[in-house]
Order: structure tokens, then C-alpha cells, then sequence
């Protein structure tokens, strides 16, 4: 996992790189309230790339953060005009790029903006200011159709997660949704089951997946996730299944279950699938459909869920779920997904709607009608 915090021989060098190179777009320049010192906001050059990406003093460079920059580059969805940098007395302080991608296929013209690689004095006075300022005045680079702007905070990965949330608050991006992770391990023996099995399992390659966009669009009704209901209530069920549907990489096809009762009618389903590292897979999700809620199949599920797993060879899952998602996280716990066992906690902060924080920008109205689902599948890792 990527760590970062300056004070290392790293941060200094790329202090060197960065100064290197002059004559850069100045976005605002005002007096700090920091001891009268300037605070400059600006967009990096290309050849800036490497040395911002070291600016956050990890050593190496984060390789999954440059990657993704580049890539993003590359295919428009960022540039060096929507990466920034903060800096102090002409000393880079901050950073961070926005990445601006469509919301979903069922809405193709919504763009949502993911806020990456923030990086602030996390030490200093002002950092909610400085961070705050990053963020609110490089909104107007945003192009055209960008409705909603999300940022994350989750202790596991990121330094400082505390004054990431406090940054977001007084940039005006609210709590969107908190969820809590789990870390299953298939050296620990699952929980043994409270009841006979009463359900069987296909995988959505015995099925098909109108089989499953059916279950799933069922199932979404009434759900206590935050991210989930939301969308739903945007695209509608239907489309919102679908969309999940497009998060099924063909290699975890056999993970993917649909639940039937003795009688063979669907009861739910659960998505096991390969999550950022090897070895490691998350629950990418789960449901039962709303008539036979409370009898205890989300159980089976899991359990299924943990099989499915192990025969795909996965030495853990890494798994998050909505902190007012209460049966869901009673179910976690009951089967061998441990809270305790993770720092992993996300805080998904959202400016919405952008129009709200820039002149002429979008009303309430032009966003539902354009905004649609984003990373709608289970763990996200920013
Ligand atoms: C969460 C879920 C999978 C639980 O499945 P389940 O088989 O009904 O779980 P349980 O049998 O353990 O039910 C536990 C209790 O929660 C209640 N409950 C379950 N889902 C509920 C909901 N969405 N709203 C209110 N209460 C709910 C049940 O009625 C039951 O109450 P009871 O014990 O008083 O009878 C199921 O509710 C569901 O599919 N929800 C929507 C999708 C979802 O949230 N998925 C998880 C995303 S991470």
C-alpha cells in the first residue's frame, strides 16, 4: 500500500525538480493567512509529471498513481490543466488532478470528477484552508457536464483521513456515504452454518445474465446502501442492474452465484470478484430478493460467497459495506468477515451539484436528468 507525508530525502529532490521549472498557468495568487505568506495555485507542464507525482514524498513514487495520471492524460479524461499544485512561497505545499469520466453508459453526456493524489502540509495551521482552496478554486477547470465531484478519505491507504474530511467539509463536499470494511482470510475456517442449506447456486455463466440483471433488479429495492439506493432511484432498477452487470470481468464469471430455493424460485445472488491485489478478492455484491428477507439466506450466501473464494484460489476478500446497512453488517460479522481484522473505512465525501460552486453552473434539475451511476461495484480504492 502506497504511504506518503513529506520529510524524506525524496520530498527534497523533488522540491529541486519542480523549481526547475518555471513560467507555469497561475490559477489564483492571494496572501496566506498563514504568517503573511504567498499561497499560489497553479496547473503543472508535462514535463512537471514526474516530480509532482514524488511531491507527496513516497519512495518510490506511487506507480498506481501514475498510472492512472497518465492514463488519464492520455485519454482525456484529466491533463496537465486539471493537475495542480499549491505552493508556498513558491515551494509546492499541496497537489491534487482531477479526473473527469462518464457517469455511466445508461447516461452516457453525465461526467462525475474523482479528486486523486491529494497531497497538503498535513502538519501545518492551515491545512484545511490550503486544502480547501486546492479544491474550490480549481473547480472551473472542470469541462462542461460534470455534475458531481467525489473525493475519499479511507485510513488504510491514505495519510491523514482525519483532515482529508475536514479539507472536503470546507470545500463544501459533504458525507455522501460511510462504509466499513471486512477482511475474510481463507486460512481461517468460516463460522460453522446455523441451518441445513436450503438454497442451491448457479454461476451466471449456467444462467445468462438476464437471469441475474431479473434477481439483481429485485433485490436493489428497499436497500439500505447509500451509493446503491441512490443510483437506483436515478437510472431505475433495471438500468441499475445492468450497469453492475458491466463490472464482470469474464475471469470471475464462476464466482458470480444466483441463490434458488428447493422449489427453484431466485432468492438472491452474490458476486465474488479479483480486487486490487493478487490474491485478494472482494464481495462485489449482495442481495435477497425483499419477499423472503429475514429468514437467514443472506447467510447462505456468504457462506457460498467464502466457497466461491477458495476455489478460485483467494487467500482473502476485502469487502466494505454501508455503516447503516445494519443487517448486512450483523451478516458480515456472523460469517467470517471481521471488521476489526482492517484499518479499510471509507469516507465518500460528493460536491453536488458542481453548478452550486461555480457561476452558471448546473441546477438540481439538469442533474437528475443527467446524472447517472458511477463505480457502482462493491470496493472502490481511489
Ligand atoms: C442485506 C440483505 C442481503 C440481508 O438479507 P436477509 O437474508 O434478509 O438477512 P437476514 O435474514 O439476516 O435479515 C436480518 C434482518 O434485517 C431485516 N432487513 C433486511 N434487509 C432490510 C432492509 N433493506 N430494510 C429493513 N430491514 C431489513 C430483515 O427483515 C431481518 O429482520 P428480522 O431479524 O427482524 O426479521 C438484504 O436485506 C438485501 O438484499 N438488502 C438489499 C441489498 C443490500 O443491502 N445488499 C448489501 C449491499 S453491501
Amino acid at each position: 500500500m502506497p504511504s506518503s507525508g513529506p520529510g524524506n530525502g525524496t520530498y527534497e529532490a523533488s522540491l529541486g525538480d519542480f523549481q526547475a521549472h518555471t513560467s507555469l498557468r497561475i490559477v489564483k495568487r492571494a496572501p496566506s493567512p498563514h504568517e503573511g505568506s504567498m499561497i499560489a495555485i497553479r496547473s503543472i507542464q508535462p514535463k512537471e509529471l514526474d516530480a509532482w507525482l514524488t511531491l507527496s514524498g513516497t519512495l518510490p513514487a506511487d506507480e498506481r498513481l501514475g498510472r492512472r495520471v497518465r492514463a488519464a492524460w492520455e485519454d482525456g479524461k484529466s491533463g496537465p490543466a486539471m493537475t495542480f499544485v499549491v505552493e508556498r512561497d513558491a515551494r509546492p505545499v499541496g497537489r491534487l488532478v482531477h479526473i473527469s469520466s462518464p457517469a455511466a453508459t445508461v447516461l452516457p453526456t453525465a461526467l462525475e470528477t474523482l479528486i486523486l493524489g491529494l497531497w497538503l502540509p498535513w502538519d501545518a495551521d492551515d491545512v484545511v484552508d490550503i486544502g480547501r482552496r486546492l479544491i474550490v478554486e480549481t473547480l472551473g477547470v472542470l469541462p462542461e457536464g460534470v455534475l458531481a465531484v467525489d473525493a475519499y478519505a479511507n485510513p488504510e491507504y491514505m495519510p491523514a483521513a482525519e483532515i482529508r474530511r475536514s479539507v472536503f467539509e470546507a470545500a463544501g463536499m459533504p458525507l455522501f456515504q460511510e462504509k466499513e470494511g471486512f477482511l475474510w482470510r481463507s486460512s481461517e475456517a468460516d463460522p460453522p452454518p446455523e441451518r441445513e442449506p436450503r438454497l442451491h447456486f448457479q454461476s451466471i455463466e449456467d444462467v445468462g445474465q438476464d437471469s441475474f440483471a431479473r434477481v439483481m433488479s429485485r433485490a436493489v429495492i428497499g436497500t439500505l446502501d447509500r451509493q446503491d439506493h441512490y443510483y437506483r432511484e436515478l437510472v431505475g432498477p433495471r438500468a441499475w442492474a445492468r450497469e453492475m452487470l458491466g463490472y464482470l470481468d469474464p475471469l470471475d464469471a464462476s464466482a458470480w452465484l444466483l441463490a434458488l430455493d428447493g422449489d427453484g424460485a431466485e432468492v438472491g445472488y452474490v458476486l465474488v470478484g479479483a480486487f486490487d491485489e493478487p490474491g485478494q478478492a472482494t464481495i462485489v455484491h449482495i442481495g435477497v430478493v425483499p419477499e423472503v428477507r429475514g429468514r437467514g439466506h443472506v447467510d447462505e450466501l456468504l457462506q457460498a460467497a467464502n466457497a466461491a473464494a477458495r476455489r478460485r484460489g483467494f487467500n482473502r476478500m476485502l469487502s466494505d459495506v454501508d455503516v447503516v446497512n445494519a443487517p448486512m453488517l450483523a451478516a458480515m460479522e456472523r460469517n467470517g468477515h471481521s471488521s476489526p481484522a482492517t484499518p479499510w473505512h471509507v469516507w465518500h465525501h460528493r460536491l453536488e451539484p458542481v453548478g452550486s460552486a461555480r457561476p452558471g453552473g448546473a441546477t438540481p434539475a439538469d442533474r437528475r436528468r443527467s446524472t447517472g451511476p458511477q463505480r457502482l461495484a462493491g470496493r472502490h480504492r481511489p
